[in-house]
C-alpha cells in the first residue's frame, strides 16, 4: 500500500480526532527501519515500532465503509504476529478514552490498561480527551 493510499484511510477514518497525517509523515516514518507496515489489502494498515524486545502500536485504522466486519481485528492479530516475530515480548499503544470501538478492539485482544494521560488529545475547541495506556505481552 502506497503512503498516499495510507494517508487516505488514516484521514477518513480518524475524521474530527484531529490527527491529521499526510502521504509525507507516512513515507518519513517508513524510512525509519524500526518503523513496519502492516497492510490488510486496501481497506486498513497499521504502523508499529518495533526495538525487541518492545514494540508500540503508532497507528491502527481501517477504512470507514469496511469497518465493523472483524478487518480491525485480523489487522491487529497481524500486528501481534509481526511484532512477535521480529523479537518483541511486549506492545503497548494508547487510545482517546472515548473511542469505544478500539477499547473493544484492544480488551478483545488481551490488552490490559496500565496508565492514563489526563487531557493527552485535543480537538479543536472541544475539551481535552484522556488518553488510556495499554499493553500485553507477546508469545508464550
Ligand atoms: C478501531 C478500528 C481499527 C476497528 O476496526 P474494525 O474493522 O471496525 O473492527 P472489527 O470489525 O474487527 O471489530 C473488532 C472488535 O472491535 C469492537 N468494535 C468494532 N467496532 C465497534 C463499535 N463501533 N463500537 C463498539 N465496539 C466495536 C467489537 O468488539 C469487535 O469485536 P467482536 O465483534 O468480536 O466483539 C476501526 O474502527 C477504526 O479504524 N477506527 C478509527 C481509527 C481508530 O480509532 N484507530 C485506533 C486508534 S488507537
Amino acid at each position: 500500500m502506497t503512503p498516499a493510499r495510507m494517508a487516505d484511510i488514516h484521514a477518513a477514518a480518524f475524521a474530527g480526532h484531529g490527527q491529521v497525517w499526510s502521504a509525507q509523515d507516512i513515507a518519513a516514518l517508513l524510512c525509519r527501519n524500526i518503523i513496519h507496515p502492516v497492510c490488510l489489502g486496501q481497506v486498513g494498515f497499521a504502523l508499529v515500532q518495533i526495538l525487541p524486545p518492545e514494540a508500540e502500536l503508532l497507528t491502527i485504522a481501517i477504512t470507514p465503509t469496511a469497518q465493523g466486519k472483524g478487518h480491525g481485528r485480523a489487522l491487529l492479530a497481524a500486528v501481534l504476529a509481526k511484532a512477535e516475530s521480529a523479537g518483541a515480548r511486549r506492545i503497548f499503544l494508547e487510545v482517546a478514552a472515548d473511542n469505544t470501538a478500539a477499547l473493544a478492539l484492544y480488551k478483545n485482544a488481551l490488552f490490559t490498561q496500565t496508565g492514563r494521560r489526563r487531557g493527552y488529545y485535543r480537538r479543536g475547541e472541544g475539551a481535552p480527551v484522556d488518553a488510556f495506556t495499554l499493553g500485553r505481552d507477546l508469545g508464550a
